[in-house]
Formats: C-alpha cells, structure tokens, sequence
C-alpha cells in the first residue's frame, strides 16, 4: 500500500465533483487500500478521494478507537437514501482543514447505499459519530468542505490562516 499526500485547502481539486465508477475493480481496490493507509497514518477517521487528488466517487472510514481492533469501512459512489428528520451537532474536524475545528448540524441518522469493496450493492444505517463522518465524508464528493457548513466570517478566517501557512512552507522551501 501506498501512503498519498493529503491535499489541504484551498485547493482547486477540493472545490470539484467527483465521478461515479463504473465498478469497483482492482484499480478502485488500490484506490481503496492506499487512502486506508493515508487515513490511518494521518491519522483520520475518514478520506474522501478527492482529497488525495483523484476524482472518483470513494471514501474510506474506520472510526474505531484505539483500544479496539481496526473496522475499515471503504464505500465507492455512495448515496444518502434516507436522513433523519432530527438533527445532531458535532464538532468537526478535516485532514484538510488542518487544526481547524468548527460544530455542524447535520441529520442525526442517515441509511446510505454504496458499492463495497467486491463491488456488491450494500446499505449501511448509521448514527452518532458515523452518520457524521459519512455525510462529511460525501460532502467531499461534491466539492463541499465542513467549513462551507459554518458561517462565512469564520469560514473566510480559516481558510487565509490556511493559505498563510501554505506560503509560509513554501517561502521555507
Ligand atoms: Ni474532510
């Protein structure tokens, strides 16, 4: 497996929709495998493929915590099927949004269909923390950042601490 460079915002590639796959084959597998090892080296509890730069519809998730065995979760073209009508705010963070935390409110549950890894048809209902990383995690797909969720003040603040940082690291070389 091969760890990808984790693109962070503002980014052009981050803005844009991704592409459903026809099927999940060995090329979407690799997709798969390597962003598994991204996320958990980051470490994260979740990666969109656009954020490492490839524009196909494929998250990964594993929010299992440390003291329990890893439960990696790979979805390609996932869809939401049915949202709770009850909403849940969480404190929410991204790879790339780096040490940026802001509260969403989202639906609480949701029940989304994917493709898994043998490409067979599945459907996953989630709550809590999952149902979280899942529509934050589509979110990706559609070129839509949690911080697009948050006011534009505090949104606008983020992002030029991010793109300071950005130019700082390249004036470092
Ligand atoms: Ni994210």
């Amino acid at each position: 497996m091969t760890r990808l460079a984790i693109l962070v915002a503002p980014d052009p590639l981050l803005k844009k929709p991704a592409a459903r796959v026809a099927r999940v084959d060995n090329s979407v597998r690799t997709l798969m495998d390597d962003m598994l090892d991204t996320m958990y080296a980051a470490p994260g509890i979740g990666l969109a493929a656009p954020q490492v730069g490839d524009l196909r519809q494929v998250v990964v998730i594993d929010i299992a915590r440390k003291d329990e065995s890893p439960a990696p979760l790979c979805l390609a073209n996932p869809e939401i099927v049915w949202s709770s009508p009850e909403l849940g705010t969480y404190e929410e963070g991204c790879l790339s949004v780096p040490e940026h935390y802001a509260e969403v409110t989202r639906p609480d549950r949701v029940r989304v269909r994917y493709l898994d890894r043998q490409n067979e048809i599945r459907e996953i209902e989630a709550d809590g923390l999952l149902a979280t990383v899942l529509q934050h995690e589509m979110d990706h797909l559609q070129g839509v950042l949690f911080v697009d969720h948050i006011s534009s003040l505090k949104r606008g603040m983020i992002l030029r601490k991010l793109t300071k940082a950005k130019k700082q690291a390249l004036e470092k070389g």
